[in-house]
Order: C-alpha cells, then sequence, then structure tokens
C-alpha cells in the first residue's frame, strides 16, 4: 500500500475513534425518533395522514425558506411530480447534468421527455451555466415566447440542476440563462438540505425544488422526499396529484386527474421530524470534519473539496480530488480493501447504453471529474 494511502487510512479511522469497518454515510438516531414513531403506532396513524405528515411539510417549508412543502415516498417521485408541475410534457427536453445520480434522469424520462446533458463547472460540479448558455446560444430558438431545440424541433420546457454533494451550482448565473430562455429551473436538491446560496436555503431558486430523506442522506425518514415551492397554487397542486388527485369529500371517491399515490406514510413522517431537529446539529458536526479533512488532506497535498465562498455547503458526501484515474483506482482499492469505505463519483449517465441516445455537449470537465473524484467518510460522528 502507498504511505500516502496508509497515512489517509489511519486519519479517517482515528477521525471515527475506531479501527472497524467505516461507512460512507450512516444514519444517526440520537433525538425524538423512537418517541415520535411510537406516537404514530399509539394513534393508529401509521399510514397516508397524520399529524407527523402536516408536521414535516412545516418544518421543511421553514428549513427550505419555501411557501409550500409536499411529503411523498422519496426523492425520486418528488422529481417526476416536480417535473411536470414545471410543465414538462412527453416530448419535450429537460436541460441537466450527466454527472449525477441516475434519479434525476429516470424522473425526465418517467415523464416521457428526454435529458439534454450540459457540462458542469469544475468549482461546483453541478451544472455549468455558461454551458447551458453555449448550448442555447447554438440550438435554442425562441417561439411565441418558448424555447425550442432546434436540432429536434421539441420544446426545451425545463432546466434541472443538482446541487451535487450538497455543494450548490452558481444559481444566480443560471436562472439569468433560464429567464433569458425562459426556461423553468427545477432544483434537484436531493442531496443538499440545509445548503444555502447567498445566505439563502438552495431548493428556493427554482420553480420547485426536490429534497430526498433516504437512509443514506443527513436527515432520513426511512425512504422520504419532499417538493417544495414558493408558488402556492402549484404546491396545492403538487399535493393534489401525490394524493391520487382525490377531490376532498366526506365520503365519495371522485379523481379529477390520473394522479399518482406518492403520500409520505406518517411513520416516516415522524421519523423525519425527529431527525429534521437535529438538522442544525448534524451540519455544525459535519463541517467539523471537513475542516479537519481538509487541512489533513493539504498537509499531504491532496485537494479536498471545500464551500465556494458565496455558499454554505451542507457536506453531505465529503471528497477528494485525485491526480488521475489510476490514483483513484489505488484509492479506492486500498481503503475499501482496508475497511474505509469510499466509492468514486457515478458513471456518467450517457456511458450505458440505455441512456447513451440523447443530445449532449463536449463534457470535458465532468469527464475530468468523473475519472478522479472520491466519495469518503461523512457520517454525523
Ligand atoms: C441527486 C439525487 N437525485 C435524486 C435522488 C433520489 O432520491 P430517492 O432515493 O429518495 O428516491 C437522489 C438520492 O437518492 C439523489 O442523490
Amino acid at each position: 500500500m502507498s504511505k500516502y494511502n496508509k497515512e489517509i487510512i489511519s486519519f479517517i479511522q482515528d477521525s471515527y475513534g475506531t479501527h472497524e469497518f467505516i461507512p460512507l454515510h450512516a444514519p444517526v438516531f440520537l433525538g425524538n425518533e423512537k418517541k415520535y414513531v411510537a406516537d404514530t403506532i399509539d394513534s393508529t396513524f401509521v399510514s397516508s395522514v397524520g399529524t407527523y405528515v402536516d408536521k414535516f411539510e412545516l418544518m421543511m417549508s421553514s428549513i427550505s425558506g419555501t411557501n409550500k412543502s409536499i411529503a411523498v415516498v422519496n426523492g425520486t417521485s418528488a422529481l417526476q411530480v416536480a417535473l411536470r408541475l414545471a410543465g414538462v410534457n412527453a416530448g419535450d427536453e429537460v436541460i441537466t447534468q450527466a454527472l449525477t445520480f441516475i434519479a434525476t434522469i429516470n424522473a425526465i424520462i418517467y415523464n416521457g421527455a428526454s435529458p439534454i446533458f450540459i457540462d458542469v463547472d469544475i468549482d461546483t460540479m453541478g451544472l455549468s451555466p455558461n454551458a447551458v448558455d453555449a448550448f442555447l446560444e447554438e440550438f435554442g430558438e425562441m417561439r411565441e415566447g418558448i424555447c425550442y431545440n432546434k436540432k429536434t424541433n421539441r420544446k426545451i420546457a425545463a432546466c434541472m440542476p443538482m446541487h451535487t454533494f450538497g455543494f450548490p451550482v452558481h444559481l444566480d448565473d443560471l436562472l439569468k440563462v433560464c429567464n433569458k430562455w425562459n426556461i423553468p429551473l427545477v432544483e434537484d436538491a436531493a442531496e443538499a438540505i440545509g445548503s444555502e446560496y447567498h445566505s439563502k436555503p438552495v431548493g428556493s431558486f427554482g420553480k420547485l425544488g426536490v429534497f430526498s430523506f433516504n437512509g443514506n442522506k443527513i436527515v432520513t425518514s426511512g425512504g422520504g422526499g419532499a417538493i417544495v415551492t414558493n408558488d402556492i397554487e402549484l404546491g396545492i397542486k403538487a399535493k393534489h396529484l401525490t394524493t391520487t388527485a382525490k377531490i376532498p369529500h366526506p365520503y365519495e371517491y371522485v379523481h379529477d386527474e390520473i394522479g399518482y399515490n406518492f403520500r409520505m406514510p406518517n411513520l416516516n413522517a415522524a421519523l423525519a421530524c425527529a431527525q429534521l431537529e437535529q438538522l442544525p446539529k448534524f451540519i455544525d458536526s459535519k463541517r467539523t470534519l471537513a475542516f479537519e479533512y481538509d487541512s489533513f488532506f493539504k498537509s499531504k497535498g491532496i485537494k479536498f473539496r471545500t464551500e465556494l465562498p458565496q455558499t454554505q455547503a451542507n457536506y453531505w458526501l465529503m471528497c477528494v480530488e485525485l491526480e488521475n484515474k489510476q490514483e483513484r483506482e489505488a484509492f479506492l482499492k486500498e481503503t475499501n480493501e482496508n475497511g474505509v469505505m469510499t466509492r468514486p463519483i457515478w458513471q456518467l449517465i450517457f456511458k450505458s447504453p440505455l441512456y447513451a441516445g440523447f443530445q449532449k455537449d463536449e463534457q470535458i470537465n465532468a469527464m475530468y471529474l468523473e475519472d478522479r473524484i472520491v466519495n469518503i467518510p461523512s457520517s454525523v460522528r
């Protein structure tokens, strides 16, 4: 094993105070989790309605700085519905990044639309406003106030950046480009609860934003998601669509649309409420770890990713940028063989044959990062 990797493994083991297996991200249950979950069992309201669902939605509005939040079964379904409400229909196109988790792209395809893969910025690892602008200058065409792709003749119905590992994208610049082309912004903030851009929570910049509460996130509901928006009417529509589009009535079953049963159960919402109460503490703990990692990796001449000046990152998954793919392979092999879990950043989505046919730009930055970025243990200590 290289001297460097040996020192890194020891540092991570010391940081977590153990020589046992260290996962990438494990949940921490130190608050009211058991009490709230037991409440739902005692009340019998474990399923799709209950006080914890309402409480969770209020807490999420407050945390995301938005007017309306809707609790749903997971982040993927939240993205699917958010896109539909932003106006994405079958046959449309959505601008997004190829350097992301598969759910970002699947949510587009579930709506019958196609992704357009645009490059990311090196500094944020998220969708690049300059690259989006360059693409639209070449292929965009306004027809009666709506942006079309000249190459495919299809409507570009939304732009969906993803805040990679909780590091916010350049939102001001991206919004400028989207506004110029009248394209609604939908934020995939699945990984970015609590992150801020110019002191404002991410997820609140777009027409709609989405969060995930999967077990690997900073706070978890077991499985769950949230749609957030400042547009109250859209929020009401999101609630309606995710609750089978049933018209409120004391006893009749009448549905006015083909909706979804995407409701978050009260049992899961109870867990989420207890977790959300601890979010500030969790983020503080992660920021302390990030600070320690940063000074350690600096001393070894290895790049550790830190937040940009105008942002506050939640440091969901922390990562190092290695010299090249060879270094990456050695690092992954040696850490994982020695009980320290590390993972490479995602394979670029279009490299899978299933997703290969969609339009894309040159992806120079995405390819650079794909070869070098590795996640290291990031759990709350
Ligand atoms: C970027 C991104 N988008 C969407 C999702 C989907 O969320 P979920 O797993 O809750 O469906 C995740 C993670 O799980 C994610 O990391």
